[in-house]
């Protein structure tokens, strides 16, 4: 792609963004829902678990992080000594930002007794209160391990939250938060998609409303959906999460019809994560240009979120 940026200097991007990986020894790690050209570029694509393992295990000087900023910060977390950039630090998540520590530390307060599940999807802060930090990969076989006398309380996301309750079992004291994309599926249009479709799957993300979520015919994380459609012998999709990932659930499998889910409202493009899709393969190339926007956070902060994230790790091997 070329395109002319701030110096009116043509750019092949896709060239000089390698060309800068190299001088910065740096590793380039996106999220399935960022627009296609940046995860072409990227060495690795993945959910939110397997890119904090990734970012924990970098050899890079350099982590470019190609998602939102919580994805950011728990790299810098379990990174603290590589630069870690990110393209657009406006990049956040209606999640993390339903849940400010003060009134997340006050929720705490208010139950002692509870150990507190947090979703990653949470700022450093909410993680730095929290006692272990969960993806939706992950949070089933974490929930599992809590003693059963050990009351739960689980923030941020309060449909992920219920759908685990049903999944483990475990009566869960919820945060009442919600993704703005992943409410804004409509069940009613779905059903009608599905009628049309006959043969076709539903499958969703956990952060969907429960009357979507009972309908679907497979339920998981993004990598997890990716994996399923790869195995099926299935060969068409109605796919309830953000459109980004239908990049890769087509370039594996091309012989197979992915069908993005409906939104509520046909005009708008609510079925793109708005926070995610700030990051362009222009800011991918700025930011490792100029070294900047970088993830900076206070080493208390750091340290205390560090404690639950590694739970995290630990437990969901
Ligand atoms: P995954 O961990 O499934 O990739 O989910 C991240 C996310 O933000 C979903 O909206
Ligand atoms: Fe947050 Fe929803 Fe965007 Fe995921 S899709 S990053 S949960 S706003």
């Amino acid at each position: 792609m070329i395109i002319q940026v701030e110096e009116k200097v043509p750019v092949d991007l896709e060239t000089e963004i390698l060309k800068l990986k190299k001088e910065l020894n740096a590793v380039i790690l996106a999220h399935y829902y960022q627009y296609s050209e940046i995860q072409d570029i990227a060495d690795f694509v993945g959910d939110s678990l397997e890119l904090s393992r990734k970012a924990a295990n970098a050899e890079a000087d350099v982590i470019v992080f190609a998602g939102v900023h919580f994805m950011a910060e728990t790299a810098k977390i379990l990174s603290p000594n590589k630069q870690v950039l990110l393209p657009d630090l406006e990049a956040g998540c209606s999640l993390a930002e339903g849940c400010p520590s003060d009134a997340f530390k006050e929720f705490r307060e208010a139950h002692p007794d509870h150990i507190a599940i947090t979703y990653i999807n949470s700022s450093a802060e909410v993680k730095a209160l929290s006692d272990i930090i969960c993806t939706s990969s992950s949070a089933e076989k974490i929930i599992k391990k809590i003693p059963t006398d050990k009351p739960i309380l689980f923030a941020p996301d309060k449909n992920l939250g219920k759908y685990l309750i049903k999944k483990t079992g475990r009566d869960m004291l919820l945060w009442q938060g919600s993704c703005i994309v992943h409410e804004t599926f409509n069940q009613r249009k779905i059903i009608e998609l599905k009628l049309k479709h006959p043969n076709a799957k539903l499958i969703a993300h956990p952060e969907c409303e429960e009357p979507l979520l009972n309908e679907a015919d497979y339920i998981a994380s993004t990598s997890g959906l990716l994996n399923f459609v790869k195995q099926s012998t299935d060969k068409e999709f109605i796919v309830a999460t953000e459109v980004g990932i239908i990049h890769q659930m087509q370039k594996a499998c091309p012989d197979k019809i992915f069908i993005p889910a409906p939104k509520n409202d046909e005009a708008c493009s609510c079925n793109e994560c708005p926070y995610m899709k700030l990051n362009t393969l222009e800011k991918l190339y700025l930011c490792m240009k100029n070294r900047s926007p970088e993830i900076i956070i206070p080493e208390d902060i750091r340290l205390k979120a560090l404690v639950p994230i590694q739970r995290m790790l630990e437990m969901s091997l």
